[in-house]
C-alpha cells in the first residue's frame, strides 16, 4: 500500500503563489515510491496548479464539491467540474465544513456519492471535538461520522475512498494526536470497515492521520501499523517542511 501524504492549503494562497509553490514542489520534491502525494489548492488556482504538475508524481485534490451534478447552485462547484479542473482527489466532510459550514453526515454522504459517481477520490474526514473527547464519545462519534458517511456507497466505490482521522481539538492547535491515541482510533476505525467490507477491503485502504502533522511529529506516526498517510494543513503551504514530511523515515 502507498501512504498518502496530502497537503490542504486551505484558504491560503493566490493563484500566482499557488502556481509557483507547485512548480518548486514538482522541480524538487524527491518522492520515494512507497507514497503518494497530493496538494489541495483553493478553487480559483485548480487548473493552474493542475498545468504545473501534469507529467508529475503530485496528484491534485479539492477541498469540497457540491452534491449536485449541476444546477442552479450559486457558488458551488461539482464533482464534474472538478473532474475537469484536473483533479484526481477531493477532501469532503473536513471538520471546518463541519463546524463552520454546516455540513451534515447526510450532506457528506451525498458529497461522497457525487463525487464516486465523477471518478473522483474522496479523502473523507472524521473526528472528535475535545468535549466529546472528554467525555469519553470518541469512538462514538466516529462510529457516527463513519456509518452515516458511508452508508449510501457502493461496495466496489469504497477501495476509492481514504479516510482521514482528524481529531477536531488537534487541528490547527499545534497539539497534535500522540501516535497512540491516533493508533487507537485508526485500529478501531479498520476494525469498523473490517466488520462492514470484510477483512480484505478494509486491509486496502488508506486511513490518514490529520490535526497539527509537521515534520517533527511525521515519522512517529507513520510508524504506527494502521496509519497509512496524513491531511496536513499549516505545515503544508511552506515548501521545507511538506519536503520533509513527505521523506519521513519511519522510526
Ligand atoms: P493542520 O490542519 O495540519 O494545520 O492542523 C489539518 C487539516 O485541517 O487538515
Amino acid at each position: 500500500m502507498q501512504s498518502l501524504l496530502a497537503g490542504n492549503w486551505k484558504m491560503f494562497k493566490t493563484v500566482r503563489e499557488a502556481e509557483l509553490f507547485a512548480r518548486g514542489l514538482v522541480a524538487e520534491l524527491d518522492i520515494p515510491p512507497d507514497r503518494e502525494v497530493v496538494v489541495a489548492p483553493a478553487f480559483p488556482a485548480l487548473c493552474t496548479v493542475a498545468a504545473v504538475l501534469r507529467g508529475s508524481a503530485i496528484k491534485l485534490a479539492a477541498q469540497n464539491v457540491h452534491d449536485q451534478a449541476q444546477g442552479a447552485f450559486t457558488g458551488e462547484v461539482s464533482a464534474g467540474m472538478l473532474i475537469d479542473a484536473g483533479c484526481e482527489y477531493v477532501i469532503v466532510g473536513h471538520s471546518e465544513r463541519r463546524a463552520l459550514f454546516g455540513e451534515t453526515d447526510a450532506l457528506i454522504s451525498r458529497k461522497l456519492s457525487a463525487a464516486l459517481a465523477r471518478g473522483l477520490k474522496p479523502i473523507f474526514c472524521v473526528g472528535e471535538t475535545l468535549a466529546a473527547r472528554e467525555r469519553g464519545a470518541t469512538l462514538t462519534v466516529i462510529t457516527g461520522q463513519i456509518k452515516e458517511g458511508l452508508k449510501n456507497i457502493d461496495l466496489g466505490d469504497i477501495g476509492n475512498i481514504a479516510i482521514a482521522y482528524e481529531p477536531v481539538w488537534a487541528i490547527g492547535t499545534g497539539k497534535t494526536a500522540t501516535p497512540e491515541q491516533a493508533q487507537e482510533v485508526h485500529a478501531f476505525i479498520r476494525n469498523a470497515l473490517q466488520d462492514a467490507y470484510g477483512k480484505e477491503l478494509a486491509g486496502e485502504l488508506r486511513i490518514l492521520y490529520g490535526g497539527s502533522v509537521n515534520s517533527g511529529n511525521i515519522a512517529n506516526l507513520m510508524s504506527e501499523k494502521d496509519i497509512n498517510g496524513a491531511l496536513v494543513g499549516g505545515a503544508s503551504l511552506d515548501a521545507g517542511s511538506f519536503s520533509e514530511i513527505v521523506k519521513y523515515k519511519e522510526v
